[in-house]
């Protein structure tokens, strides 16, 4: 516990030697909060909608969505849930931490695996499963006391959003309605605090990554997300009622390479502590089933642009390739 960034953190003046990142991995000069990135509206016309999803998709691989349907209140209330699980003595937090990642609930600090690491994040992140509900809530925390009643509401609403959204993007492909349906099946919630840094030019959030999943969905409350594009970064506004959403590989591979993914990070801040609420919709590990190019995305004009393969590979060499920075990434060895 003592290794929560969060427990020990407080009042420091300056960051500790293992938590300075090389020169080449620190956030860099100010980036600004971008304008072009699109907030798209999803109460407005449907094949409008498809278009401006569709457009995002293939030039961000990230956008943000309003009128979504998960309610202001719900979103609003969840933050406040999440700052106050986040802010808890150490002692209430103890029975769902653990020293890295694992595979049930875990509240653990940095990235994956903390004692391998050579150079921490500043930030700490609450994991775990959320579908079916009565498989996963036994194993959220049982402290703030409505945790499991209300991250079990906020997760049925979520669901229904993710799945709309994922029927807008299928739509914008040309794909028949569903066809999200069996590979966003799983469900998971990564929930990353970040308190405030003494010195952010030293200490990153999170570092440049994709996510290996087909689409996350992300609520935050300050600044700090970044997204890479043609080499550039580019700062995302925190809109209090809107969810970032952004593609993982899953849903580049299986567009055929019609959309992109987005490559991502989070940089620190020195004067507000910072709360995300991530969503993230996949296939699962024990997907049975091999993923590929959709079929009516592969055509003589567009040939198959990634070999098929199973979840369980591609993860694994996913987790190779972040241990081995600077080696290209994941898909190079996915494409055809
Ligand atoms: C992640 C991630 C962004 C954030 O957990 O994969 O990119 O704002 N989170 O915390
Ligand atoms: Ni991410």
């Amino acid at each position: 516990m003592a290794l929560l960034v969060s427990s020990w953190s407080n009042g420091v003046q300056s960051v500790p030697k293992d938590y300075v990142m090389p020169p080449e991995k620190r956030a860099g000069d100010f980036i600004k909060i971008s304008k072009e990135i699109p907030v798209i509206n999803l109460q407005n016309d449907r094949s409008e909608v498809v278009q401006q999803i569709l457009k995002a998709c293939q030039e961000f691989g990230l956008f943000q969505v309003i009128n979504h349907g998960v309610s202001d209140d719900m979103m609003a209330d969840i933050m406040v849930l999440y700052n106050e699980f986040f802010n808890m003595p150490v002692e209430d937090k103890l029975g769902v931490y653990a020293e890295k990642s694992g595979k049930g609930c875990t509240l653990y600090t940095s990235g994956l695996d903390y004692a391998k690491e050579k150079v921490h994040y500043w930030k700490d992140t609450l994991k775990h499963g959320c579908h079916p509900l009565e498989e996963h809530t036994p194993s959220w925390p049982d402290k703030p006391t409505r945790y499991r009643e209300e991250v079990g509401r906020y997760s049925i609403e979520v669901r229904k959003m993710g799945f709309k959204i994922l029927d807008l993007i299928g739509e914008g492909l040309g794909l028949s309605k569903g066809h999200f349906q069996e590979l966003g099946h799983d469900q998971a919630m990564v929930n990353n605090y970040y308190p405030l840094c003494p010195d952010p030019s030293l200490a990153m959030g999170i570092g440049s990554h994709t996510d290996p999943n087909l689409i996350t969905f992300l609520q935050q409350d300050q600044y700090g997300l970044q997204l890479q594009k043609d080499g550039k970064w580019l700062g995302i506004e925190p809109i209090p009622n809107a969810f970032v959403v952004n593609l993982g590989y899953q849903l580049q591979i299986i567009s055929n390479g019609k959309l992109r993914s987005a490559q991502h990070r989070v940089v620190t801040n020195s004067t507000a502590a910072r709360t995300s609420i991530g969503t993230f919709f996949g296939p699962g590990q024990n997907y049975p089933a091999l993923i590929e190019p959709a079929k009516e995305l592969v055509t003589s004009s567009s040939p198959q642009m990634f070999k098929s393969y199973l979840l369980k590979e591609f993860m694994a060499d996913y987790f190779a390739c972040i241990q081995r920075p600077g080696s290209g990434t994941v898909l190079d060895s996915y494409r055809l």
